[in-house]
């Protein structure tokens, strides 16, 4: 379902105040692996490694500078942070039925499919879609955005340290949701975040990122039991013992 080989991307740092050309930045440096349909790739590493630039190239917010991206359908994204993917002008409902407005739907079938979304995100309330994104809890606001990505049927959904801003009390049901919803609609996830416990949850294949380059990609279970890599080894030895 993904297919990405030899990916690249370099950012150049602006130029100095003495005219220097600033150093680049190899933020996704020759990045390789694919994802078959309905399974869950995940992607691991340090802050700065590379894992949102690699999101946003492959949803198409960023070209390459080479290398190949090939996915067999739509792409969504779900964001890290809710507070500041969602308008918050816009009510709910209209911002989860925003991309079918877009497309021409009419108002009784956005209506009705912005009620199914959110019911597939388990909101509940019915009057929920009018309600503004400051009047939900953080969980909620980010079952909202998961609501707008699935709205379209797409077939990938890149989901960018979703539940990094819960609190992790929350941080459960969440996972759990997007690990339904996977299964009801056979989506492909390509899985970010930094931290192992939750890649370990969510993930069938995990990808470690370094420096803009993959160090190790391997399955759950050979990343958790058998990690090949000394840097893999390194980042499950700083997991905290719960
Ligand atoms: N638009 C940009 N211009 C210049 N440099 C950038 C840009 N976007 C990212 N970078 C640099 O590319 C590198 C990778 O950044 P990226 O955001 O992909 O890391 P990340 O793994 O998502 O980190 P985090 O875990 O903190 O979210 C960093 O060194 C970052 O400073
Ligand atoms: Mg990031």
């Amino acid at each position: 379902m993904i297919q990405i080989t030899g990916l690249k991307k370099y950012f150049y740092e602006k130029k100095t105040l003495f005219g220097k050309t600033g150093e680049r930045v190899k933020a996704v440096d020759g990045v390789s692996f694919s994802v078959p349909q309905g399974k869950t790739f995940g992607l691991v590493g340090e802050s700065g490694s590379g894992k949102t630039t690699v999101a946003r190239l492959i949803s198409g917010i960023l070209t390459p500078d080479a290398g190949s991206i090939s996915i067999g359908g739509n792409v969504d994204i779900v964001f890290q942070d809710p507070e500041s993917s969602l308008n918050p002008r816009m009510r709910a409902g209209d911002i989860i039925g925003e991309s079918l407005r877009v497309k021409g739907v009419s108002r009784k079938e956005i209506t009705e499919r912005v009620r199914d979304a959110l019911r597939e995100v388990s909101i509940k309330d019915p009057e929920s879609n009018g309600r503004y994104p400051y009047q939900f809890s953080g969980g909620e606001r980010q079952r909202i955005a998961i609501a707008r990505a699935i709205i379209c049927r797409p077939a990938v959904i890149i989901l960018d340290e979703p539940v990094s801003s819960l609190d992790v009390s929350i941080q459960a049901s969440v996972l759990n949701l997007l690990k339904d919803i996977q299964q009801k609609l056979g989506l492909t996830y390509l899985f970010i975040s930094h931290d192992l416990r939750v890649i370990e949850f969510m993930s069938d294949t995990v990808g470690v990122m370094k420096d803009g380059r993959l160090v190790e990609v391997a399955s759950r279970d050979d990343i958790y039991l058998a990690p090949q890599n000394a840097y893999t080894r390194h980042l499950l030895d700083s997991i905290p013992e719960i």
